[in-house]
């Protein structure tokens, strides 16, 4: 199908090469118009290289009347004031992960978006994967039945060189550690799978590194739907590792990443999917054996995969939302139930208690503004 192409403005480019306007370029059906960074360098190296107007100012690029739609790639202290400028100026908005620091923040951004009736998108692209996807599917079409339940562990380790960029690891700019950045993602399919979560109880720390913010999150999930589980994430381990495993009552899913030390991109990923001839209800009613008594069939998937950012399917479908014939792969109002958990995370290991969702908005403002001041501590 021909698609008329979207005419794009970038704003934070990271890197020249390999940076967000990159995959903009790179991309069908886009036309990168101009680019915008506080960084001089970046700016004069992506006209050079993309042949595109370059600005100092986001709002300088946003005055542009041929521009249709931003890639808002900023600290995340930053998301906020640039999505609701770009949604006043009549800009359709794909902005990265987490669509804002706080979920005050975000509801003002999804209001604005909807009511100038223009496409909000988030930066999940991992919901592109297949190997994320087929789970969805399979959940979806009842293969498993009823997900009662799920651990999910994804550790990642970072230095304190990570660090170096002041935003990420600061309340006031990035607000949070791993819980907003790194693990927003996993809640956002978790999301996906089950539906919108009810509860959090969990606890975040810091163990090792020279920042204030969180570094280790351990917590259980409960979701509307009734599924619950437990999570253990970090970017204090090495090497990179991913496991989910979900039990439903018709069957199990597992599933594991394993990333090789020398090189994170270069990973080995396993799905387990296991089918029981009746359900788990079933067996504990009828079963007189226990364990032995139970058939099921098994089936193991395993590839070996080279895995950059693959950003492909979340700007196919924001490209095709802003002409109409698409929906984007996360809206804003999907996108901000994993910022719902996030930030119930941190309310919750602030407040030593379980926190419905969703979150009371103006306590969370109150107890990140004394995060931020230091004033209160993980
Ligand atoms: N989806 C993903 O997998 C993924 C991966 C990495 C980062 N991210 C997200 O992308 C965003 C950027 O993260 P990053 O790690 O690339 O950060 P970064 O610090 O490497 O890049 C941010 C860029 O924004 C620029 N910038 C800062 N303030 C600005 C301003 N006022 N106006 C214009 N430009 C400004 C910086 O100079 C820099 O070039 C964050 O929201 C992060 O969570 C998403």
């Amino acid at each position: 199908m021909k698609i008329e192409p979207v005419r794009f403005g970038v704003i934070g480019i990271a890197d020249v090469e390999l940076g967000y306007p990159d995959v903009i370029y790179k991309t069908p059906n886009t036309e990168l118009i101009a680019v915008c960074d506080i960084n001089e360098k970046l700016v004069e190296g992506c006209k050079e290289k993309y042949k595109v107007d370059g600005y100092l100012d986001y709002k300088e690029l946003l005055k542009r009347d041929d521009i249709e739609a931003v890639y808002i790639a900023l600290p995340h202290y930053l998301h906020y004031p640039v999505a609701i400028e770009a949604l006043l100026r009549g800009k359709h908005v794909l902005v990265e992960k987490p669509i804002a620091k706080t979920v005050k923040e975000a509801d003002e951004i999804i209001k604005i978006a909807e009511e100038k009736n223009l496409i909000l998108a988030v930066g999940f692209q991992s919901r592109g994967l297949k190997f994320h996807s087929q789970i969805k599917e399979i959940i979806e079409k009842g293969e498993i039945g009823f997900p009662i339940r799920f651990i999910l562990e994804d550790v990642k380790f970072r230095t304190n060189a990570y660090f170096s960029k002041k935003w990420r690891g600061n309340w006031q700019l990035s607000g949070g550690g791993c819980v907003i950045n790194q693990m927003v993602h996993y809640f956002d399919l978790l999301y996906w799978y089950f539906g919108k979560p009810k509860e959090v109880y969990g606890k975040i720390k810091n163990l090792f590194h020279n920042v204030p913010v969180d570094t280790l999150v351990n917590g259980i999930i409960e979701f509307e739907n009734g599924t619950n589980g437990v999570v253990s994430l970090s970017i204090t381990d090495c090497p990179h590792t991913f496991y989910l495993e979900i039990r439903g009552t018709k069957g199990n899913i597992l599933q594991k990443i394993e990333m090789c030390q020398d090189n994170p991109n270069r990973q080995i990923k396993k799905t387990e999917i296991l089918k029981f001839t009746t359900s788990i209800p079933d067996w504990i009613k009828n079963c007189e054996r226990g364990m032995k008594d139970v058939s099921y069939v098994k089936n193991v998937f395993e590839e070996e995969v080279i895995e950059f950012k693959n950003r492909d399917v979340l700007l196919e479908k924001f490209i095709k939302a802003v002409r109409g014939i698409d929906k984007p792969l996360c809206s804003g109002k999907e996108g901000i139930y994993s910022l719902e958990i996030s930030n119930a995370f941190v309310l919750s290991s602030i407040k030593r208690m379980p926190i419905k969702i969703p979150i009371d908005r103006d306590e969370y403002e109150e107890i990140l503004n004394k995060l931020e001041k230091g004033e209160i501590k993980i």
